[in-house]
């Protein structure tokens, strides 16, 4: 197998198994039964990647192999070829999906061996913002107001018009009072903060800065983005007790107060692909009419920067939806 083949031809499979996953859970959307929709979209995208010719990894994926059976951490897949780091979320949102909201996403990345960081699924610190001003260096450990007004400084927006995306946690009220004290204004989402960092690095997306605690799984799944579209994201573990301490030690994260950046979470070549499960900032949502369904995806790689749109219209009298 050849590189060329890792570079072109897996982009376009990577599509495939991300449409393949969204469809799936798609079937689940609205029926609040979070649990469904998930596996649906595992099984989905287990059953794709297995038939892919690729020696696959994955480094990233549904949790422990004590907690997830299937595409666990450290899961083999694919039928044998190029070896390949894999990170993935089949449905990055599911309560999401479970109540017909908006931003659920199919994700899949793929990685040279050794390209993604092993990381617990554990909480991380996260601060990203755009292509635009990838030049703005910050101290990611400062305080939400001055990191918010260097931006604004660099970026020459005023600071009344900067929108920070946050997660609507309990455990961000103090970063909230700090963010809207500078007069900056703020966009809380429910869930879903990969299409949250991806959307800084979309000028019309309506967001500059993304900030908060979110999954650490998926900060690598952002940073996997963020290297193809370009933009910035700095994080940092929280280990909320000793067994997340050795669990991470033994994935080989030996310093607790690191700050990781895009590069540190996703390095070498990378793709991305990205399937719109429900209709959100970045993507169409799935669309289930009778026999025919229609999704839209992104797929990117870092190699090129190109950033490719799929639109597919799937005839359900020929193509069965994994269930
Ligand atoms: P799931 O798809 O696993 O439900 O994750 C959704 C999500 O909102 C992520 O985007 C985010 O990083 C994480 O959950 C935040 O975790 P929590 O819901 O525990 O605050």
């Amino acid at each position: 197998m050849t590189t060329e083949f890792l570079d072109r031809n897996l982009a376009l499979e990577a599509v495939r198994i991300t449409e393949a996953a969204a469809l799936s859970s798609s079937l689940h959307m609205g029926r609040g039964d979070e649990k469904a929709a998930d596996q649906a979209a595992v099984n989905a995208m287990r059953e794709f990647l297995n038939n892919l010719s690729i020696s696959g990894t994955i480094i990233i994926g549904e949790g422990e192999r004590d907690k997830a059976p299937m595409l666990y951490i450290g899961e083999k897949v694919g039928l044998g070829g190029p070896k390949v780091d894999i990170a993935l979320d089949p449905l990055e949102g599911t309560t999401i999906t479970a109540k017909g909201g908006d931003n659920a996403l199919s994700v899949l990345a793929m990685a040279e061996a050794g390209g993604f960081l092993h990381s617990p699924d554990i909480y991380m610190h996260k601060i990203a913002y755009g292509k635009k001003y990838e030049g703005l260096d910050i101290d990611p450990e400062s305080p939400a107001d001055d990191i918010i007004t260097s931006f604004a400084k660099y970026s020459e927006i005023k600071i009344e018009n900067i929108v920070v995306c946050v997660l609507d946690r309990p455990r961000h009220e103090m970063l909230i009072k700090k963010i809207r004290s500078t007069g900056a204004r703020i966009k809380l989402i429910l869930d879903g903060d990969v299409s949250a960092v991806i959307a800084t690095s979309f000028e019309d997306s309506g967001v500059d800065i993304y900030m908060g605690i979110g999954g650490s799984p998926e900060g690598v799944l952002a940073a996997a983005a963020l290297r193809c579209i370009g933009g910035k994201i700095y994080t940092k573990l929280i280990f909320d007790n000793d067994y997340d301490k050795e669990r991470a030690s033994s994935m080989g994260i030996t310093d607790p107060n690191r700050i990781y950046r895009t590069n540190d979470l996703a390095s070498g070549d990378v793709m991305f692909s990205a399937t719109g499960v429900t209709d959100g900032t970045l993507l169409k949502g799935v669309l289930i009419k009778n026999e025919v369904a229609t999704t839209q995806s992104v797929i990117m790689r870092s190699k090129t920067k190109t950033i490719r749109y799929v639109s597919a219209s799937h005839d359900l009298r020929v193509k069965d939806i994994v269930k």
